[in-house]
């Protein structure tokens, strides 16, 4: 049979205390599982009790972030990072980060969902990032390049329209000619996501009526 405590609305109005209820609800819901699971929670609400008050982490004597310390010869008691320290999240494996398959070659399709939110995301860093050289259009005429930057190519030539998605990520990581690196200014979710976009820009200009699925109708373009 299973055993039954008060709700924790009931127990709120019986006694008052709110914590209490809430321990309340929390050890009935740990005592209806089956035995294994029954006692392992018993032993957690042991740990949790036994710790109750006692906090030797937060209270324990410890340095604050860039404190002095007279213990290291260079007076920090932060320690500098080895040499080649990654960020979490940042190891660069996989095709995700290196835009490269298992062979070293440019991988032909983005490892990231085309979804809406996607598009969205890519469209926006495109136009912060890119279109001041590459157009809103893609066409390479953006208001740097009428000031006199030098002049990249039009996305929609046939070159960079048959070119794998991973030569995109690898032009915004690395650089290419005369275009600096994006890597400061996008994770590498966002390169992927303007490469979604700008896939899109080039089937803007390219479309042809093959390309709408069976059954489905262009919209009308806005007047
Ligand atoms: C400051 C101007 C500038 C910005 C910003 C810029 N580019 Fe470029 N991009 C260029 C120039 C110039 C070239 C041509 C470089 C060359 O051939 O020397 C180029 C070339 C390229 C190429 C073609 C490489 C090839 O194979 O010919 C791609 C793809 C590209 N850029 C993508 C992007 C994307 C995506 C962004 C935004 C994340 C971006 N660029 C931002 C100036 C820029």
């Amino acid at each position: 049979m299973k055993t039954r405590f008060p709700t924790a609305t009931k127990t709120q109005g019986h006694d008052g205390s709110k914590s209490s209820s809430v321990l309340r609800v929390f050890v009935s819901s740990c005592l209806c599982g089956n035995g294994a699971r029954r006692r392992s929670s018993i032993a957690v609400i042991a740990l949790c009790l036994s710790g109750c008050g006692v906090n030797n982490m937060r209270d324990g004597s410890r340095f604050k972030p860039y404190e002095q310390s007279p213990f290291y010869a260079d007076g920090q008691s932060s320690r500098p990072l080895p040499q080649g320290t990654i960020p979490r999240g940042q190891l660069a494996i996989g095709a995700m980060h290196t835009g490269l398959d298992d062979k070293g070659q440019q991988v032909k399709s983005n490892p990231l969902s085309a979804t809406r939110e996607i598009l969205n995301t890519g469209r926006e860093r495109y136009n912060m990032s890119c279109a001041l050289c590459h157009g809103r259009d893609g066409y390479g005429e953006g208001i740097i390049v009428q000031r006199g930057f030098v002049k990249p190519p039009s996305f929609h030539e046939e070159r960079l329209r048959k070119a794998p998605d991973g030569h995109y990520f690898s032009v915004m990581t690395h650089g290419f000619g005369a275009m600096y690196p994006q890597v400061e200014r996008l994770s590498v979710q966002d390169r992927w996501a303007v490469v979604h976009y700008v896939r899109a820009l080039q089937l803007s200009q390219n479309a042809a009526p093959g390309d709408v699925p069976a059954g489905k109708k262009l919209a009308e373009a806005p007047r």
